[in-house]
């Protein structure tokens, strides 16, 4: 709901409230952003009661208060008394005034090119002019969130140079620290909080996409903020290309926080006339915690930045030949992977990169969407046709930006891939196609939907590898062009689900989430280090945009080897997929996995669309009468205490069955101890063990017990863990990397 009255408006969305007041000298005060208030209460956040600052450039001569600086603003000018960054560069001082207010209906899926926040919503736009000049600022409710984007219009008669204009600007109030998150390729996500200081604070990405460098999602929160408690505001933008965010504290003890496109290079001439508009950045706040804010994100992404037809719509669990097969494959091999995956419960088989033209390897052929008649005599039809007759669901890679330079396509038209004026320098092998140019945008919307509407092709992989696009505004073009592509192929096509990828997580970013529901997280599959990446992204992500695959062990990026179970433990939390050579697992493995599979089919819509929360020692995802938590240890210490497990989110009087997933320990992994519970002394390296070994497994301890909501989430105490007096079938015999998955079902209260 929006409310005004003589110059304060209150956006009132669930939970939160913000409150603006054009003050006397027409600038837009950020008076409040926080959990529910009513615009009555106004006064309690005014901050100028006229006494101002000293040694202030002031908009009124002798009234201190009329000093910009010591403002908290919701958005400023430049070179006009608020010497704080400023939102908005054009070369010249800038000093826009309140004008006018209309409150609008939201427009649906696009604005100018742009994807942006969808469904029921309400905007309030505020009009600021100078002479030359209009700048609109839209405000928008969806459910929990607040967006913000900002619309620079030329009224006058000459060119405009804009070197900078910000989605948003809010000043805050107390002390704060910022979380961010970076990394690089299979290392994203990686989490870094530091307290905001004077000095500038700078989350930003230059690569031309959003980036694995520095995600566009960052957090504000208080100091002392913990999992459940404590103010949090979580940010992000509604875009795929470089993006800037900055937060610095003034002197007043307000903390200037921003976030749009970078402006590194960039330069977008506005001609007399013409608007230009920035992406749309959402902004949630808690006083609930991490754990509070992240459950309004999800909320918001999974209503309002989701695909229609795939909100909420059950994810297949998908089988990947990339990391079993590489380039390497047949229609023969694919066509037994495919069995395979399907004896196993699997119901969608994708086949990656190698399917077209020369690409043996990833030095040629990209760009040539024709099939390898080699590799694939029957062609994409043929192949689609036999998956889809053993009773799978066929996906399919493509790169559809990029080109090799030994290919035809570039060999054609040299002119199509983005250059600039020195010799081009390649990555992974790939220039990107200009995705400015109109022909090089049908080029890839013909040669893709020819193969999609040529057979049955239900799921697309869209992957991205050439890391830097270009400078600037045409950095900005591209991804305009981009999104075009994106919209004239899935816009008519909105069944085919759509998984976006850029090297795993370069561009797991909000505006791709508009076109495809799921990315894939990383190319790092290493269950410990997707422990990491999964836990970081679902700060501002919910898990079903998560694509998450087990593959072998040991694991091809970390040399580590970790137990089968914790490899589906920790893909549960997402979307599941399996991605390892089928061919060489063994019978305990494939046991291991169809049991994996029934579990996850089981409980599908609580894995992917539950309230998840993250607990001390793991995570938990919880819907209706159901709640599921996995505990994840990465170091097996001697002689461990008792533990506890705290679900979340239970009801305290009603009663749960709480069991876990029964799980089998491997008998290889005790070696020679194998011999305190056999009558016979094997040897550890000997035939015998190596082939029981294969197929038989001993059972690690099962805890079952019917208890209070209340009971639970005081925490249960969990069976002992092994503590090196021998196996024991009570207890819990995890080793490194061990993990476990535990369930707890509302039961009637009769049974109490
Ligand atoms: C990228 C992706 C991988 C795989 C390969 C294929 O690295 O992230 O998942 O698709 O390309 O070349």
């Amino acid at each position: 709901m929006i409310t005004h009255n003589n110059g304060l408006f209150a956006l009132q969305g669930d939970g939160f409230t913000c409150l603006l007041q054009v003050n006397r000298w027409k600038l837009l005060e950020q008076l409040y952003f926080g959990p529910t208030v009513d615009l009555s209460d106004w006064g309690a956040f005014a901050c100028n009661p006229g006494i101002g600052w000293g040694s202030s450039v002031l908009l009124e001569t002798g009234n201190n208060a009329s000093c910009p600086d010591a403002m908290p603003l919701a958005w400023s000018g430049s070179g006009r008394g608020d010497y704080r960054e400023s939102p908005l560069e054009i070369g010249v001082s800038t000093d826009l005034r309140y004008e006018s207010y209309e409150i609008l209906e939201k427009p649906r899926n696009m604005v100018c090119g742009l994807p942006c926040a969808s469904g029921q919503g309400e905007q309030l736009r505020i009009t600021m002019s100078q002479k030359g000049l209009k700048l609109h600022l839209y405000f928008g409710i969806f459910g929990g969130a607040m967006t913000r984007r900002t619309v620079l219009e030329n009224t006058g008669d000459s060119t405009v140079a804009i070197h900078k204009c910000m989605s948003f600007l809010m000043d805050l109030p107390g002390e704060l620290q910022m979380t961010t998150f970076d990394g690089g390729w299979i290392a994203e996500m990686r989490k870094h909080t530091a307290p905001i200081s004077e000095y500038r604070m700078v989350n930003e990405s230059t690569t031309g996409a959003s980036s694995n460098r520095h995600n566009p999602g960052f957090m504000l929160s208080e100091t002392d903020a913990t999992e459940d408690s404590g103010w949090v505001y979580g940010f992000n933008l509604i875009y795929s290309g470089n993006h800037y965010a900055a937060a610095q504290r003034s002197l007043q003890g307000f903390t200037r926080v921003m976030q749009g496109i970078s402006p590194d290079n960039f330069c977008w001439n506005l001609e007399a006339g013409e608007k230009f508009e920035t992406p749309e950045a959402v902004m949630t706040v808690s006083n609930r915690g991490f754990g509070g804010m992240s459950a309004i994100m999800h909320k918001f992404v999974l209503e309002h930045i989701i695909p229609a037809y795939w909100q909420y719509r059950e994810r297949p669990i998908l089988y990947n030949d990339w990391e079993g097969c590489m380039f390497d494959f047949n229609q023969r091999k694919l066509q037994s992977l495919a069995k395979q995956a399907k004896d196993l419960g699997c119901e969608l088989f994708v086949l990656d990169d190698g399917w077209f033209g020369a690409r043996d390897d990833d030095t040629a052929g990209l760009g040539d969407y024709h099939v390898n008649k080699k590799k694939l005599p029957q062609g994409i039809k043929g192949l689609s046709e036999r998956i889809n007759h053993m009773g799978m669901e066929f996906g399919l890679w493509f790169e559809p930006e990029a080109v090799n330079p030994d290919s035809d396509l570039y060999r054609a038209h040299p002119d199509w891939a983005l250059t600039d004026a020195f010799s081009p320098i390649t990555g992974r092998n790939e220039l990107l196609l200009d995705l400015t140019k109109p022909e090089v945008r049908d080029y890839i919307v013909d040669s893709i939907t020819n193969i999609l509407d040529n057979a049955n092709i239900s799921y697309v992989k869209w992957d991205m590898n050439r890391h830097s696009v270009a400078l600037g505004a045409k950095a900005h073009r591209y991804i305009l062009g981009l999104y075009e592509v994106l919209g004239r192929i899935f816009g008519p096509r909105p069944r085919i689900l759509l998984e976006t990828c850029s090297s795993g997580g370069n561009r797991f970013d909000l505006g791709m989430l508009c076109y495809g529901p799921q990315i894939w997280c990383s190319d790092n599959t290493d269950p410990i280090c997707r422990l990491e990446i999964q836990n970081n992204l679902s700060y501002l992500y919910p898990q079903s945009t998560f694509g998450a695959h087990v593959s072998a062990a040991p694991h091809a990026q970390t040399l580590r080897t970790t137990p089968l179970t914790t490899r589906g433990n920790v893909s549960f939390f997402g979307c599941l997929g399996y991605e390892l050579d089928l061919d060489r697992l063994l019978p305990v493995e494939q046991k291991e996995i169809k049991e994996q599979i029934a579990l996850y089919k089981k409980y599908r819509t609580v894995f992917q669309f539950g309230t998840f929360s993250r607990l001390k020692n793991g995570w938990q995802v919880q819907k209706g009468k159901t709640a599921i938590a996995g505990i994840f240890r990465k170091r097996m210490p001697a002689a461990p205490g008792y533990e506890q497990l705290r679900l979340k989110n239970l009801k305290s009087d009603k009663h749960y069955r709480f069991r876990n997933r029964a799980q089998e320990l491997r008998i290889g992994q005790f070696g020679g101890l194998v011999k305190h519970v056999l009558p016979v002394n094997l040897n550890p390296n000997g035939a015998i063990l190596r082939t029981a070994d294969r197929h038989m497994t001993m059972h690690d301890g099962v805890q079952e017990l019917t208890a209070s909501g209340a009971a639970l989430m005081n925490g249960v105490t969990l069976l002992p863990l092994f503590r090196g007096t021998g196996y024991h079938e009570h207890q819990r015999t995890l080793l490194d990397f061990g993990s476990e998955v535990y369930i707890a079902e509302e039961v009637s209260n009769d049974k109490s």
